[in-house]
């Protein structure tokens, strides 16, 4: 402890104006800011409790209480018959950092609104969702005390021959309750599927551009991912997978994302005969099956491949996420007999069974009609905003952009030549609090080859009205640009 007297601390900038919570909590703030951002130094000596509360104009209570919160946590510390003084000695690293900014939004925050932005692709229309119902239905299971214990871990059986009627009927899936797996979204679906066929080092074949969560799994597991380029119309390049040797495929046939180009029965069945013949996997990820505006879904592979008697190869992937909502976090995994034990074996050694009161609710919303009303009124819907879409981008760019995909599913893609470039305008609308997703994020950067730009513009939560100011502010940044 230094002899000499020690340096008194400078209260005159210190605010708590800016500051949420209680008084007492902001000035606590306000103070460990100071300290931590290394505005006051070690050893400093704090004005009274009685000079601060003046200054302050807060009342000495309020002041005690907070420096007593700070000794607590050792910011400060008490000497007795002499005051308080900083007792944090920051280590170097940490000076160089910039100091907290009190209005600062803690990460988590913050990317929570960016995920949802205007444009976010496949956020489903939110406010359109029946969510007095849905919130009678998890209050009818709430209180249920034999849904409180431990559960199936493949999933409620009374959910899995919901899904299994609804699945036959609505997208002839051949399938029975016991080959379902309930997952937590789609994407365990997926993990599980692939730690279900494949060992380290085996070949993927997956299309680029593709789904990024997936590519992302297939990297951290190691396995060889080979690029299936997807032209713009043309979709995938069937010739290219049936002169593979991959040990598996996955793919998006109903609405590729994000290419939005569609596999038609022919193609769909010679994917089958490949699989089958070389006794290889297929996962059929069905996104966005659902949502086709132009025509009819086309039956799913596993479906076709089923009335064949040959589906054993196919494991086929759906998700609640856009039907329902996102945080919903429910999906399934339709798998062959063969796999069903496999699967379940390592969804034990993942995460254990599934939470169960929402599944409750969802077996009811499917059996009492309630998601198939709401899919028929989604589809109606999302008709029509894609409509506004099409209007908008066609009156404020003219034809200096092209729309790609297919009239299906919650997203709109892009593409142009020349001007702006996909990753400038991406930042530029997210400095003005718009989701502009470029081309390149679902893109490996080892698979890159095209010559033009894109991006995707998800429709599905933008309120109808919202539409064309949204495009009119896009087309502005675009044609600064030009
Ligand atoms: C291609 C694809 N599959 C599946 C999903 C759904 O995943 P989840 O059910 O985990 O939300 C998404 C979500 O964006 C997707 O883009």
């Amino acid at each position: 402890m230094s002899l000499l007297s020690p340096q008194l601390i400078e209260t005159g900038d210190l605010t708590i104006a800016t500051l949420t919570g209680s008084r007492q909590e902001r000035l606590f703030h306000a103070i460990r800011d100071k300290i931590v951002g290394s505005l006051w130094p070690m050893g400093g000596k704090l004005p009274s409790t009685r000079k601060l509360a003046d200054e302050l104009s807060l009342s000495r209570n309020t002041v005690t209480a907070a420096y007593e919160q700070l000794v607590a946590e050792g910011y400060i510390e008490s000497r007795l018959g002499s005051g308080f003084y900083v007792s944090v000695d920051l280590p170097e690293h940490y000076l160089t950092a910039q100091p907290p900014r009190a209005d600062r939004k803690p990460p988590a925050a913050a990317q929570a609104l960016d995920l949802n932005a205007p444009f976010a692709p496949g956020v489903p229309d939110l406010a359109a969702f029946p969510a007095a119902k849905w919130q009678s239905l998890l209050q009818r299971h709430a209180g249920r005390q034999s849904l409180m214990g431990n559960q199936d871990l493949q999933g409620l059986a009374v959910l899995r021959q919901a899904l299994s009627d609804y699945l036959a009927t609505s997208r002839s899936v051949h399938c029975n309750p016991d080959r379902i797996i309930i997952t937590a979204g789609a994407q365990q679906a997926l993990s599980l599927a692939l730690l279900a066929t494949l060992r380290r080092d085996d070949r993927i074949l997956m299309e680029q551009p593709g789904y990024t969560q997936m590519r992302k799994i297939i990297d951290w597991q190691g396995y060889q991912l080979q690029a299936l380029s997807i032209q713009p119309y043309q979709g995938l390049d069937v010739h290219a997978v049936l002169s593979s040797e991959s040990e598996a495929l996955y793919l998006t046939p109903s609405n590729q994302y994000p290419m939005g180009t569609t596999l038609n029965t022919e193609q769909r069945l010679k994917l089958i005969d490949w699989a089958v013949q070389g006794k290889r996997w297929i996962i059929e990820d069905d996104y966005d099956s659902e949502f086709q505006f132009a025509h009819r879904p086309y039956t799913c592979l596993q479906g076709l491949a089923g009335q064949m008697g040959c589906d054993d190869q196919i494991l086929y992937v759906g998700s609640f996420s856009k039907v329902m909502f996102n945080s919903l976090r429910l999906g399934y995994l339709v798998v062959p007999e063969s796999l069903v034990e496999r699967c379940l074996m390592i969804k034990d050694a993942l995460t254990g069974d599934t939470q169960a009161h929402t599944q409750a609710a969802l077996a009811d919303f499917i059996q009492e009609g309630d998601l198939l009303r709401h899919i028929r009124k989604m589809r109606r819907l999302y008709k029509d905003k894609h409509h506004l879409m099409l209007d908008a981008i066609s009156r404020f760019f003219g034809d200096q952009v092209e729309v790609i995909s297919q009239p299906a599913g919650l997203h709109i893609t892009l593409r142009w030549q020349g001007g702006i470039s996909e990753d400038d305008w991406a930042q530029q609308a997210e400095a003005a609090g718009i989701m502009l997703r470029p081309m390149s994020y679902y893109e490996h950067p080892a698979h890159r080859t095209r010559d033009w730009q894109g991006a995707v513009l998800g429709f599905g939560n933008v309120a109808s009205d919202a539409i064309d100011p949204l495009i009119a502010r896009l087309a502005t940044l675009f044609h600064r640009q030009l």
